[in-house]
């Protein structure tokens, strides 16, 4: 018989894949939502020892469902073997928050976790691993990684916004009674927090008559000065609420969403929101790692250029610049 040309395996690491984000995700990915339909993967699945025994059945579970792009499953508690060889890394793992402890405790528990795995990342890796930071604090965390793998180019370094980017296109969809699919370019300006600025000055809307600002036709903007804002803000927040868990389901497919539009491009006229380091652009300080409208093309990200930005918008870029130069700040401290 013949046999059909197939592509090399990708190898994709996922830390913390035996929680909530990682049961969702490592699926998607093996489905191909994360790379592509053609896009055979390995999984190197990263857990720690307390949860050993459900990661390995998180793998019983990948092997049973059969799916045809997978080509091989390590379930690991070594953070060696895990990101051995990985070209992508998807870092969900953390410290969580719990009862009676304070931001410090967590901060430090993270700053640690994150300085631990970029080491491993810098000397097990493939060559230009491209890094999504999941885990909150996510920009911050992003950050102590960069320092810590200073030979990881700071441009393979990322964090997840798009979960916010998508909860921003659902908002205004809602409202407008339109569909999700024909709303395109909303920003998210900063930090992964309660202090990320959701921005509609530059969003459209496909519709039957063309294309349509979305400030025309949400004629109520005191709606998109605060309620939106705050809805967007406060999204998190509200599932916790809700699931008594944090959003997972969201979390894994807007993953796949800010790997896919990296590796394989983001469509002509629209942009994403991405966690990525601070060139300066927009008056942001450089070196933080903030997110910003971004196209993507053959494998990178570039800042979108040239955007007005309002006096109302300024000040909130600023305000969740200020908040992501203290955690910073913070975060270093904690490495003392
Ligand atoms: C989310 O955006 O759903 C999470 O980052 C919320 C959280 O604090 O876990």
């Amino acid at each position: 018989g013949c046999r059909i040309w197939q592509k090399t395996p990708v190898t994709v690491l996922v830390t913390g894949a035996a929680g909530q984000i990682g049961y969702a995700l490592v699926p998607m990915v093996a489905r191909g939502l994360m790379l592509g339909p053609d896009q055979p993967v390995i999984l190197h699945m990263l857990d720690i020892l307390p949860n050993a025994e459900a990661l390995n059945g998180v793998k019983m579970e990948l092997v049973d469902a059969a799916f045809s792009l997978l080509k091989g499953v390590v379930a690991t508690t070594d953070v060696v073997e895990a990101c051995t060889g990985v070209n992508i890394a998807v870092m969900i793992g953390g410290f969580p928050r719990k009862e009676g402890m304070e931001r410090k405790d967590v901060m430090s528990k993270n700053v640690s976790i994150y300085k631990a795995q970029a080491s491993a990342l810098e000397k097990y890796a493939a060559p230009n691993c491209k890094v999504l930071v999941v885990a909150n604090p996510a920009n911050t965390n992003a950050v102590i990684l960069k320092e810590f793998a200073p030979s990881i180019p700071a441009k393979n370094i990322t964090c997840l916004t798009r979960l916010d980017h998508n909860r921003a296109l659902a908002q205004i969809a809602e409202r407008l009674n339109v569909h999700v699919g024909d709303v395109k370019n909303v920003i998210i300006w900063g930090n992964h927090s309660s202090t990320q600025y959701p921005d509609v000055n530059h969003a459209t809307v496909v519709t039957k008559d063309g294309e349509k600002q979305v400030r025309e036709l949400v004629t109520d903007h005191q709606w998109l000065y605060g309620e939106f804002i705050t809805a967007v803000q406060q999204r998190g927040a509200e599932i916790i609420k809700a699931r008594k868990l944090s959003s997972a389901l969201s979390a894994a497919s807007s993953a796949c969403d800010h790997m896919r539009d990296w590796v394989l491009g983001t469509s002509k006229g629209t942009w994403v929101s991405m966690g990525v380091y601070s060139d300066g652009s927009y008056g942001v300080p450089a070196g933080l790692i903030y997110s910003f409208p971004v196209t993507c093309d053959k494998g990178g990200w570039s800042i979108l250029q040239g955007l007005k930005i309002d006096d109302f918008s300024r000040a909130k870029l600023d305000a969740t610049a200020t908040e992501l130069v203290e955690e910073k700040s913070f975060a270093y401290s904690c490495l003392q």
